[in-house]
């Protein structure tokens, strides 16, 4: 290869179609390949990821530890927004390609490479997410999405492998496409492209079914500092040690399976499974400490900011003034969410069984019917309520609700009911 070959940063999982991709990109496309595989979390056999990536001619490959980084910087803020993609999916996936986005780039500068390249298909939204990371972060690296444009089937693509000597484990061949990174699993394809068909016990790896949980629960006690988790039982634990040992624990438990039809950016509905044992319990425990310690007001309008938030992630704007402006809002937010949250992991359910926080805005003397005590001053309460009632009052006797008769006024909600 002469020195004016144009490199290419290749986002690279080591299994069959990246692998396929790795050798195409040199072969039809004329680059030079840069494998770069990074680690959400996920990665198993490291030895074969260099072997193949080799394999297929690449020039360089990189596996770089990014959970850490990952945690830090797109978990725990995920964590304190309480972001849920259409109420279940805690957007493991979403929020990861964010991250592969940035060190692909940034892999790109080190070495002067002109493009960046995923094998990403085109019909979901992990490509909308890289694209758009790329293309903001660096609008003038070409981006080569290898499925998107050379479409193969699966033989095709084993006996592109096998022809060009690239070994791809046998064992890795799964009926599903799979994601995985610290916050979850991801599953879709193959017989659950049938939202009817329930999800075979070979879909999860994570989660244990239900018939086979422990009869005796996990209770653990959860610390968190300004929204953000960092102890466990007295213990102070690292960001990963967190996530993994609640992962674990979870997944004995059963906790953590969704089944969903969910909406992608590119228009089609999809069913989705998803693993999240970590994430479910931490956005259940964090969600209680923020009962005690956020407004009525604000926690209605964090939970509107969290839907925004979640659609923005889910649809690929991770690098925007927009997320930048939200996230603001979400962590000035978190100032008090400091407290400790004890929580019973049992057959498939989480359970927040207590909360306290260093300031709680709960406060007993006036929650308390004890007389002894009550700070509440009840004499207050039915002049509060006449102006309360006030306007619904005055409404009902100018502008009678329905037509008149007690009859009408008892199908206000059910009009057409018989
Ligand atoms: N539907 C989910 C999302 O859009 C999961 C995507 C899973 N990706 C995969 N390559 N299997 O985030």
């Amino acid at each position: 290869m002469t020195n004016n070959t144009p490199k290419i940063i290749l986002a690279f999982s080591g299994g069959l179609d990246t692998s396929v991709a790795a050798h195409w990109l040199k072969d039809q496309r004329g680059y030079e390949v840069h494998c770069l595989t990074i680690d959400l979390g996920n990665l198993g056999d490291q030895e074969g990821i260099r072997k193949r990536a080799e394999e297929a001619g690449a020039a360089s490959v990189e596996i770089a530890d990014a959970k850490d980084t990952f945690i830090r910087y797109f978990i725990w803020p995920a964590l304190q927004a309480g972001v849920v993609y259409e109420g279940r999916y805690p957007l493991a996936t979403a929020l990861g390609r964010p991250l592969i986005a940035k060190m692909l780039v940034d892999k790109a500068r080190q070495i002067g490479a002109t493009a960046v390249a995923h094998g990403c298909t085109g019909k979901g939204n992990d490509q909308v997410r890289l694209d758009v990371g790329v293309q903001t972060l660096a609008p003038d690296l070409d981006i080569v999405g290898t499925t998107r444009e050379h479409s193969v089937s699966r033989d095709e693509a084993l006996e592109y492998a096998a022809k060009y000597g690239i070994h791809v484990r046998q064992s890795s061949e799964s009926p599903y496409s799979t994601d995985e990174n610290l916050w979850g699993r991801s599953i879709e394809a193959g017989i659950l492209e049938d939202p009817w068909v329930e999800p075979p016990e070979d879909v999860f790896e994570w989660t244990r079914p239900l018939t086979d949980t422990p009869n005796t629960p996990a209770e653990l006690t959860i610390r968190f500092e300004q929204g953000v988790p960092t102890n466990i039982d007295g213990e102070d634990l690292s960001p990963t040690e967190i996530v993994q040992l609640l992962s674990d624990t979870g997944g004995q438990h059963g906790i953590g399976r969704i089944d969903m039809v969910e909406n992608r950016l590119v228009g089609i509905k999809s069913r989705e499974i998803y693993e999240a044992p970590a994430a479910v319990i931490l956005l259940e425990a964090h969600r209680a400490l923020e009962d005690l310690t956020l407004t009525k007001a604000q926690s209605r309008f964090k939970n509107t900011v969290s839907q925004e938030y979640a659609d923005l992630v889910y649809n690929g704007l991770w690098f925007s003034a927009h997320h930048r402006d939200l996230a603001q809002y979400v962590v000035s937010t978190q100032r008090h969410v400091t407290g400790d949250v004890k929580v019973k992991l049992w057959h498939g359910n989480v359970t927040v069984t207590g909360r306290r926080a260093d300031n709680s805005l709960y406060s007993p003397e006036l929650a308390t019917y004890n007389k002894e005590g009550d700070l509440f001053d009840q004499s207050q309460a039915a002049g509060f309520i006449r102006l309360h009632g006030l306007p619904a009052q005055v409404q009902a006797q100018r502008q009678a609700l329905a037509g008149g008769g007690d009859d009408d006024l008892l199908r206000l909600a059910a009009p057409e009911a018989n």
